[in-house]
């Protein structure tokens, strides 16, 4: 298993560029499964999790094509072939948003079989929305030996309210809704921007939808789906990564090919803590001035504050003058980082779903251990601030949702680099997925 071998210290100086987001091209990709056209996407981040993707369509009969050389962030997906309407525990397992896969499938060929995902690091997550969705769609139902079984003739609009919002539910009823029959009225939708690209996608594909981004979305079903070209969004929460270590190294980086609009409560919670920034429609710089100031976070469904930042976030209160509340609103058990950052020194105290920080306590190197892909990202900023050298273990949750991240910080003055063992181990066996 890879290792990450930090030493702290550096300022982060010059420009780095943002990846395509990878909570927009896991929908996008099963997206494909829509039409017997292909769809061709670009801006695919290179990233494991898109890997396990590929591996899970290609398991249906799909051509996916990975693109080379220059044509790297593009992939090319056919299937105009299905032979195969599962998804495997093996590959669910090791990334939950394999079930996006369930609603186009049972939309296009009449039938799914999708294994339950389990649990995972940072909380229960049930898809039990995703279900009661495809329910009220006409799909009929039934769970054994750990699948889900979903058929349907076709399946017929309906207005579904989701109980709690759900960034992948929406998805995935959105793109079942879009080959049903007649109107299906979506309530209560997630409105992050990985859901309005998904219907940019859809809507270029033939689909006729409405109100994407906004909390009720309505689309008119059609009988057939054709093939398109998408540019996947860049990644905000990658983008996002690198504005808090720029502010927590006390660097002047520029964080370019991303999208500031999309990350409005980040940007304005850095400005609360003293951090300013300057944006073009494509960029934010960072110049870092004074010291860091607390601030109390709570996370909320987009636009509120990303709870895919919050770990991020933690590692910055660490260097902030005073008290930070979080309040973690969306996951009951995402604090795994924190008792990590309290072994290199960090003063945090979790009661349930709140954790307060209190800084400004030096952070020393240590051997750490990565739970998950953002608590993995959290140990990243803290070691490059950390005294001396810092040893992260399990990178392979870093590498399922950052695209060359040692290569990126390395570029911007980062003293960063990726160690593996002598004799590999055998890939481990039960990864948690995000
Ligand atoms: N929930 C239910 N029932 C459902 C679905 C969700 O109770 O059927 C609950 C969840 O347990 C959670 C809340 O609703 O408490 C919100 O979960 P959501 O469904 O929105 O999460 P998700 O769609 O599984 C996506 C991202 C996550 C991100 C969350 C929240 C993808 C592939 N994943 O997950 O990304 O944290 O939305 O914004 O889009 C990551 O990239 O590190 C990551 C974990």
């Amino acid at each position: 298993m890879d290792k990450l071998v930090i030493r702290g210290g550096n300022p982060l100086v010059g420009t780095v560029r943002v990846s395509g987001a990878k909570n927009a091209a896991l929908p996008a990709m099963a997206a494909a499964l829509l039409t017997d056209e292909p769809v061709i996407l670009e801006n695919i981040p290179q990233v494991r999790d898109i890997v396990t993707e590929r591996n899970l369509l290609a398991a249906m009969g799909a051509e996916v094509e990975l693109g080379y050389g220059r044509a790297q962030h593009r992939t090319t997906i056919s299937c105009s072939n299905l032979v195969n309407e599962e998804a495997a525990y093996d590959l669910v397992r090791t990334m939950r948003a394999s079930t996006l896969v369930l609603g186009p499938l049972v939309a296009r060929s009449g039938h799914a079989r999708v294994s339950l995902p389990g649990g995972c690091a940072i909380g229960a997550r049930p898809i039990d929305l995703h279900i009661k969705g495809l329910e009220k769609l006409g799909a009929r139902i039934t769970q054994e030996h750990g699948y889900i079984d979903a058929r349907a003739d076709r399946l017929k609009g309906a207005r579904i309210v989701f109980e709690k919002i759900t960034v992948t539910g929406t998805e995935d009823l959105l793109m079942a809704a879009t080959l049903a029959e007649g109107e299906t009225l979506l309530e209560n939708c997630a409105c992050e921007p990985e859901v309005v690209d998904l219907a940019e996608l859809l809507i270029k594909m033939g689909a006729r939808i409405a109100g994407a981004g906004t909390r009720t979305i309505r689309v008119q079903g059609v009988e057939k789906l054709n093939g398109a070209r998408h540019r996947i969004i860049p990644d905000r929460i990658e983008a996002g990564t690198f504005i808090v270590a720029a502010a927590l190294t006390g660097g002047d980086l520029t964080v370019a090919a991303c999208d500031p609009q999309h990350l409005g409560a980040l940007l304005s919670k850095l400005d609360e803590c003293g951090v300013h920034v300057a944006t073009t429609p494509d960029s934010v710089r960072i110049v870092s001035g004074g010291p860091l100031k607390a601030a109390d976070v709570v996370t909320e469904e987009y636009p509120g504050f990303p709870t895919d930042m919050q770990a991020q976030y933690m590692a910055l209160a660490t260097q902030a003058e005073g008290a930070s509340l979080i309040t973690e609103n969306i996951f009951e058990n995402r604090y795994m980082h924190a008792q990590e950052l309290v072994r290199m020194g960090a003063n945090i105290k979790i009661d349930g779903r709140r954790a307060v920080v209190r800084g400004k306590t030096p952070l020393s190197g240590a051997a750490v251990l990565a739970s998950d892909l953002r608590a993995s990202a959290s140990l990243v900023l803290a070691a490059l601030v950390a005294d001396g050298e810092t040893i992260i273990d399990r990178v392979y949750h870093l590498d399922r949702g950052y695209e060359r991240i040692e290569e990126k910080l390395r570029s911007a003055g980062a003293q960063i680099r990726r160690i593996g063992e002598l004799i590999p181990r055998r890939a481990p066996a039960a990864v948690e997925s995000d």
